[in-house]
């Protein structure tokens, strides 16, 4: 692949995902980090030492100068709109991490400069990217299940260290947007947007507080365009991540965690059962980034597989159901 075909990324926030990207990096044809931007400049350089890039950028506006063709955002939620926003105002395409705002209002403003500007924008929405999942895409739409009109899916994991982000109200805590987003992606995926949402749950968070707290359990029930979902995801409980995509033909169920597929159980109405394994490669996040910097080099601007309207569902379903659980 020539020079001009290389795609360099500028890395904005270098924390724990950020380490997983460019573990996955390695496994992306002809991509690299080229520079990092951090709001502590001492964590940025200890991390470009562990991966080799080469300079910690002082400010954002230094880096969205540099010489990058995009930027990964792996900053915490509330920032990811506004950080969008300045990249594609500066010509980086983007590729930022779920979830895409906290928002509809914010999600919407993002996709107006994207609209705009024409420069690539897309959400770090893992599963549509994973081999497994690309031939389960594959199998449903050649009929393997008939016509989808139920799923099931969820997670719950309590082993959430004391002061993290996601148990803190200012910055946009919860499972919902945390967690509950990949679930609300696979109904959304399968059933379209949903036009009435049913949630029930708990809030809790920072000192165990009851009110004003983040949701730390939901379980939510949503009517969508084809068919029916239901989805759980929580702070405070053990819960299993499956997940259950069923049809009028036949079901299938993707092993935990659904959300880095890697084997599933395709059983068809007449008793015959397909294992279906497909161990990914690296860290897993490399499937999205390599169809991201496909779409880049193609001249693109949205996804056909994670595209603008997916992106703006999957956060529709989580906004009402934490409205329903925040007020
Ligand atoms: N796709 C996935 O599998 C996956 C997995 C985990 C997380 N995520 C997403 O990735 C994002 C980051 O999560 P993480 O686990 O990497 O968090 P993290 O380890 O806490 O890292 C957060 C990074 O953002 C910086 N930061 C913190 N507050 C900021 C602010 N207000 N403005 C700008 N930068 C700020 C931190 O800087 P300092 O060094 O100064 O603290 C740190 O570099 C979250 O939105 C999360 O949903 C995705």
């Amino acid at each position: 692949m020539s020079d001009s075909q290389i795609i360099r990324f500028g890395i904005i926030g270098t924390g724990s995902i950020a380490g997983r990207f460019m573990a996955g990096l390695q496994h992306v044809p002809a991509a690299m980090a080229t520079g990092t931007y951090n709001r502590t400049r001492s964590k940025a350089m200890a991390f470009n030492g562990s991966h080799g890039i080469p300079h910690a950028f002082d400010s954002l506006d230094e880096l969205l100068a540099s010489d990058i063709d995009a930027v990964y955002i792996a900053t915490p939620h509330p920032s990811h709109a506004a950080l969008s926003i300045a990249a594609l105002q500066a010509g980086r395409a983007v590729l930022c991490e779920k979830p895409a705002a906290t928002s509809v209002a914010e999600l919407d403003a993002v996709l107006a400069v994207a609209r705009a500007t024409g420069v690539l924008y897309m959400e770090a929405m893992k599963p549509p990217f994973f081999p497994l999942y690309r031939e389960i895409r594959q199998r449903i739409e050649a009929g393997a299940i008939g016509e989808v009109r139920f799923v099931r899916a969820g997670f719950a994991n309590p082993n959430v260290p004391a002061g993290h982000a996601v148990l803190d109200p200012a910055q946009a805590g919860g499972g919902l947007l945390d967690i509950g987003i990949y679930a609300a992606f696979l109904a959304c995926d399968w059933l379209g947007a949903a036009q009435d949402v049913q949630t029930l749950g708990r809030l809790g968070g920072l000192d165990g507080v009851e009110e004003g707290g983040v949701d730390t359990f939901a379980s939510i029930q949503s009517r969508h365009e084809h068919g029916i979902s239901q989805l759980y995801c929580g702070l405070d409980t053990s819960g299993s991540g499956e997940a259950l995509i069923a049809g009028t033909g036949g079901h299938i169920v993707i092993f935990e965690k659904w959300w880095n597929p890697a084997s599933a159980t395709l059983v068809h109405t007449d008793g015959r059962r397909e294992e279906l394994a497909m161990a990914p490669l690296g860290s897993g996040l490399n499937y999205e980034t390599a169809h991201f910097c496909e779409l880049l080099r193609a001249g693109q601007s949205e996804s056909p597989l994670h595209g603008f309207a997916q992106t703006r569902a999957a956060l529709q379903l989580i906004e009402n159901a934490r409205r329903q659980l925040c007020r």
